[in-house]
């Protein structure tokens, strides 16, 4: 187990990323947090990209949505990734961080923003997620960021990969003060 700079889980994820591009869904991770009765709750997020180190990646939300209430509590997050072309399952424990709107201008919230399409941009004015269907008031559009707009950094602390081949192979990875360590496990 030797710490190494960068680590070994993360070439891997961006190589699966790539290889696994045909699918339309190698985007999609299953976002996991504690609720706010101590259960788990689990839905499925959009990957918006790493941030320019690398050492965090993004999701987009509606700051009205009940994951936002569950991160103030608890800001500690599962995301379980799994690339059927390559057949490779990748567990990262990560620690987050809310992005969310303030009077100084955000470079990783105003670059999503711009990026996501008009229908994207759109749920954000729609009224508050998770009312009765027809309750609630639809925001008046901005061409800027609402406030219901926000951003999850999310950075691994440990990262649990498997790779479902003939011989399986499981690796997991510690975020330690001196970096990353990294070992094999039985699968
Ligand atoms: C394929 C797919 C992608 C989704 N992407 C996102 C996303 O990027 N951000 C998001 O907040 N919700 C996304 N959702 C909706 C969430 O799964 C969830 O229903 C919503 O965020 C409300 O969750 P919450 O009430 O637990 O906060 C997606 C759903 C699906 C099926």
């Amino acid at each position: 187990m030797t710490p190494a700079e960068a680590p070994v889980w993360r070439e891997q994820l961006k190589r699966a990323i790539r290889e696994n591009g045909r699918d339309a869904h190698n985007r999609y991770l299953q976002f996991a947090t504690v609720g706010l009765d101590g259960k788990p709750r689990v839905r499925m997020v959009v990957f918006r990209g790493f941030s320019p180190s690398e050492i965090s990646f993004f999701i987009i939300t509606d700051a009205r949505s009940e994951k936002v209430k569950e991160l103030a509590h608890c800001p500690d997050v599962e995301v379980g990734w799994y690339f059927t072309h390559t057949r490779e399952q990748f567990r990262l424990q990560c620690s987050s961080e809310i992005h969310s709107h303030s009077a100084d201008s955000d470079l990783h919230r105003d670059a999503l923003w711009k990026a996501l399409s008009d229908s994207a941009k759109a749920q954000f004015f729609w009224p508050k997620p998770g009312l009765l269907s027809g309750e609630g008031q639809s925001l008046e559009i901005t061409a800027h960021p609402p406030e219901t707009f926000v951003v999850i950094e999310c950075r691994p602390q440990r990262v649990d990969y498997l790779l479902l081949a003939k011989t399986q192979r499981r690796m997991v990875s510690d975020l330690t003060a001196s970096g990353w360590t990294e070992v094999s496990v039985n699968p």
